[in-house]
């Protein structure tokens, strides 16, 4: 599987290469067409590969047919270990990655990782709209612009649920238990605060992680859990909404400028509107998701009392913001504390 895949993207690379004789700038076909390698994580069902999905049709139809976009879902080109690589490199032009596989390259980013930063999904909109603190840190973020990528959105999954073998409605029931977690020193200090044990794992590998007892559980959106059958394998999932998992959507900047103007403005507009599709999806996709594990009889879903909710909130919070404050920015931590009252 993974041999087949790093041989896909390899040919994908010497493609590009013998398309255009070299990897930088727009690849431009003949018959001046141009085309978006858009690579990505989830199944094609998730609210990311539906909207991976419209802006793949709704670009070909705004730039009639002059933007061609081939989606590849579920880690089949580029997978979290090598796709921040292959879009610095144009090897794929396209990514919309969890914000806490950008650690390593836009820290800043960690914020959208921030435990309880959203404390309902009708909140995203307006915290992390493009005039706020965070909206800033995603869209004027300056380590991307260095590192050469171009924000065109930002997407929802949604809200993060705890996944176990064990029935987990304290930190105490965490303690010494694995946890896969996203590369993101944010998550690793969240699970430490609570007791367990963070394991950071790709994410191809957690259904198998899981499932040969690699990891004992796991923190995912409803649609990540269910599309990747996760649940079939865990005993217990809390319904703690306890974080939130939004994707970045990023086109490699040099590619971008040197499309034509016109053809900037469509997959700039294609990309706004998927936006848009994206989060009218995401909160029915991951009611539906829950639905369906519910519907299974596989895996308890186990509700919170205020208290308990209560219980793992402040055993993070404001700990972990305080302790990233530096490194996602004095500013945007303090807008997020004040709003909270907690400062
Ligand atoms: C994704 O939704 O893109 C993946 C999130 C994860 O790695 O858990």
């Amino acid at each position: 599987m993974k041999f087949r895949r790093t041989l896909t993207a390899a040919a994908v690379a010497v493609l590009s290469l013998s398309a255009t004789g070299c990897v930088r700038g727009a690849l431009m076909n003949a018959g001046g067409t141009y085309t978006i390698k858009f690579a990505h994580v989830t199944t094609a069902a998730t609210p990311k590969g539906q909207a991976a999905d419209f802006f793949a049709a709704d670009v070909e139809k705004r730039t009639n047919g002059r933007v061609r976009v081939q989606v590849y879902p579920n880690s089949e080109l580029y997978g979290d270990k090598d796709e921040m690589q292959a879009i610095q490199s144009n090897s794929v032009q396209m990514l919309a990655p969890a914000s806490a596989k950008f650690t390593t390259v836009a820290p800043a980013l960690q914020v959208l990782d921030l435990p309880y930063l959203f404390e309902t999904p009708d909140e995203i909109p307006q915290v992390a709209a493009p005039d706020t603190q965070v909206g800033r840190a995603i869209y004027a973020n300056k380590d991307l612009e260095a590192k050469g990528m171009k924000v065109l959105g930002l997407w929802d999954s949604g809200m993060k649920q705890i996944h176990s073998n064990n029935r987990t409605v304290s930190p105490s029931d965490m303690v010494g238990k694995k946890y896969r977690i996203q590369p993101s020193d944010v998550l690793r200090t969240q699970f430490e605060k609570w007791g367990g044990i963070p394991t950071p794992l790709a994410f191809a590998e957690v259904y198998n992680g899981l499932q040969q007892g690699v990891i004992d559980g796991g923190e995912n959106t409803w649609s990540n859990i269910q599309s990747q059958k996760m649940h079939t394998v865990q005993k217990y999932i809390t319904a703690s909404d306890h974080g939130y998992i939004g994707y970045v959507l990023i086109i490699n900047k040099s590619f971008f400028d040197k499309l034509p103007p016109d053809l900037q403005r469509d997959v700039e507009a294609s990309a706004t509107e998927a936006s848009r599709v994206n989060r009218e999806r995401s909160a029915q996709l991951e009611l539906e998701s829950r639905k369906k594990i519910e519907a299974t009889g596989n895996t308890e879903i186990v509700s919170l009392t205020p208290e308990q909710r209560q219980t793992l909130r402040d055993a993070v919070l404001p700990s972990v913001y305080l302790q990233y404050r530096d490194a996602i920015g004095p500013e945007i931590v303090d807008e997020l504390l004040a709003r909270k009252k907690l400062r």
